[in-house]
């Protein structure tokens, strides 16, 4: 594998992955970016999980079958809590998703209260509820399923302002509990939220545990290290989307790099 012929595919259920996309092409220039935005279905949290989950393998087994990339990234914690064992046992190169971050939560949190925002499915998923057994038990964990933060990210990403009376409101309970010092963003999209969040919490000293950071290193360890220095070709990034409702010009600014843009129709 080597970097002027690296190709990663990406796949969420819209711009929830944008974040860790941009930290990828900003550490691996000469690679070549695939992103599946299955919008069609955005978003993933409020639809039947047994859909989500026979749809989401369904496409992304045929998405790399069709692209063969070297690597694939789930960046969306409502599929990974699904479906990544699935998945790993039909495509056979390195898949890396993004789960909750319950464990650094747990860890960091020094009143040991600690909150995480998701969607409604990764908040109601077995999954989560083994993550919080097994890393936070010592912990009392508040959950808070939010779809409108979900559309409020996806909506800025398209180039719209967030309605912060919205959000305010939208998590105002939430931050009620005094003790909550420690929240864990579960979902994606929430990473393009945090200015956001902290002015909403302004005064209260919650850390925003954000997985992209992680997310990125991950990815960097999982590819041979002499990557890094054949940089002789150009990278490219492409979009992929099934339901044609796209801002790519917002997409590609907040991304910093050209992106050309294909509708698929699975
Ligand atoms: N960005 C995704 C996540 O991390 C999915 C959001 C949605 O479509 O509901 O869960």
């Amino acid at each position: 594998m080597k970097e002027k012929n690296l190709k990663i595919a990406l796949m969420d259920s819209g711009s929830g992955g944008l974040a860790i996309l941009n930290g990828l092409i900003k550490k691996l220039p000469h690679a070549h970016f695939e992103y599946l935005c299955d919008n069609l279905f955005f978003p993933f949290g409020e639809q039947e999980s047994s859909f989500i989950r026979t749809r989401f393998v369904h496409i992304a087994t045929a998405f790399y079958e069709t692209n063969k990339p070297d690597l694939f990234v789930i960046p969306c914690n409502t599929a990974s809590t699904m479906i990544l064992d699935d998945l790993r046992k039909i495509i056979t190169i390195p898949v890396v998703g993004v789960v909750p971050a319950i464990k650094t939560a747990s860890q960091i949190s020094q009143s040991k209260t600690v909150g995480i925002l998701a969607t409604k499915m990764t908040i109601e998923s077995p999954y989560l509820d083994a993550l919080i057994k097994e890393f936070a038990s010592d912990c009392l964990v508040l959950k808070k399923a939010s779809p409108t933060l979900v559309t409020l990210s996806e909506k800025k990403i398209g180039g719209l302002k967030v309605d912060e009376k919205l959000l305010n409101e939208e998590i105002k309970d939430f931050l009620k509990e005094e003790k909550l010092d420690t929240v864990v963003l579960g979902c994606t999209h929430f990473s393009q939220l945090i200015p956001e969040l902290e002015r909403a919490s302004a005064g209260k000293n919650i850390q925003w545990i954000d997985s992209t950071e992680a997310i990125i290193k991950r990815v960097l360890s999982l590819l041979p290290h002499q990557l890094s220095k054949e940089n002789d070709t150009k990278g490219s990034v492409k979009i992929f989307y099934t339901k044609d409702t796209l801002n790519k010009e917002s997409w590609a600014n907040f991304i910093f790099s050209p992106v050309h843009s294909f509708h698929l129709f699975p």
